[in-house]
């Protein structure tokens, strides 16, 4: 799809991966809707980018909510061509733990914020781009969601988290079927290790050591590098349907 005419939700937009995605959205000429919980973050990044950026605050697990977050985004720029899905949380701990079994609730949390507010931005998007004229190649827009590496290699303390994200993988092809009479794209990005504040809370020692891990490049991912997928994707009308890897050849242990 054109990325001068992109028209794009992001959720988890103003943080990390979301807030690059924004900013690559935006400096490629397109308009971004960021959908955040975190309200002073969200503001501040809107405010940066001016009239190309709106900021709605959204609980991607509450349908009201994101169907008024989709109503803004319409009021404020007439469609939506692309769905961005980064909102996520990484809560770990393991099934069973020096306190006892793994906490159920922490489970259902993790599960709900990265896979159902995944999968309810993308279905309320589609709804919405089901109006838009169709592009030269017949596109009505374009759904990113994103995954992990531990959809596929989880490791100790994330059954929850890798759980989450192998939804958000599994859901991709069978997304993209449903939605590929209507011309709008499916895909998901399985990122890595990327240094974004998820990661900057641990500490030092243990981000020199997740950074080791990668094969080459030998560091964290830059959320721009994320950004420039998200863009690829917008543009490129044949990648549908899948999951990519974005990671320097990371295969955790
Ligand atoms: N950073 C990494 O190394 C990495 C690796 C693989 C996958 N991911 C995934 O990428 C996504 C983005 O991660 P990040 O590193 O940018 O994290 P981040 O913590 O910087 O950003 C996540 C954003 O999601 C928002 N959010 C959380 N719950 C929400 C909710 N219910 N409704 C709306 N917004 C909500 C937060 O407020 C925050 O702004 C996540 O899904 C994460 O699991 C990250």
């Amino acid at each position: 799809m054109n990325l001068e005419q992109t028209i794009a939700l992001v959720s988890g937009g103003a943080s990390g991966l979301g807030a690059a995605s924004v900013k690559a959205i935006v400096a490629a000429g397109g308009k971004a809707v960021i959908l955040d919980r975190d309200a002073d973050r969200g503001v501040a990044l809107a405010d940066d980018l001016g009239n190309a950026a709106r900021f709605v605050q959204t609980d991607v697990t509450d349908e009201d909510s994101v169907k008024e977050a989709v109503a803004q985004a319409l009021s404020a720029f007439g469609r939506i061509t692309a769905a961005v899905s980064c909102a996520g949380i990484a809560l770990a701990a393991k099934t069973v733990g020096k306190d006892g079994p793994h906490p159920l609730e922490m489970f259902q949390k993790t599960i709900d914020i990265n896979l159902v507010g995944s999968f309810n931005v993308a279905r309320l998007a589609a709804e919405a781009m089901q109006a838009n004229d169709v592009d030269a190649d017949g596109q009505r827009g374009v759904i990113i969601n994103t995954a992990s590496v531990a959809a596929f290699e989880g490791q100790k303390g994330q059954p929850a988290y890798a759980a989450s994200k192998g939804g958000v993988a599994a859901m991709t092809l069978p997304m993209a079927r449903d939605l590929a009479g209507q011309g709008i794209r499916v895909m998901a990005i399985a990122p890595g290790l990327f240094l974004t504040p998820m990661l900057e809370g641990l500490p030092e020692a243990a981000q020199e050591a997740l950074a080791s891990q990668p094969l080459f490049p030998k560091r964290l991912g830059r959320p721009e590098e994320f950004g420039d997928m998200v863009r690829t994707i917008i543009a490129s009308p044949y990648l549908n349907g899948s999951v990519i890897r974005l990671d320097a050849g990371i295969r955790l242990p």
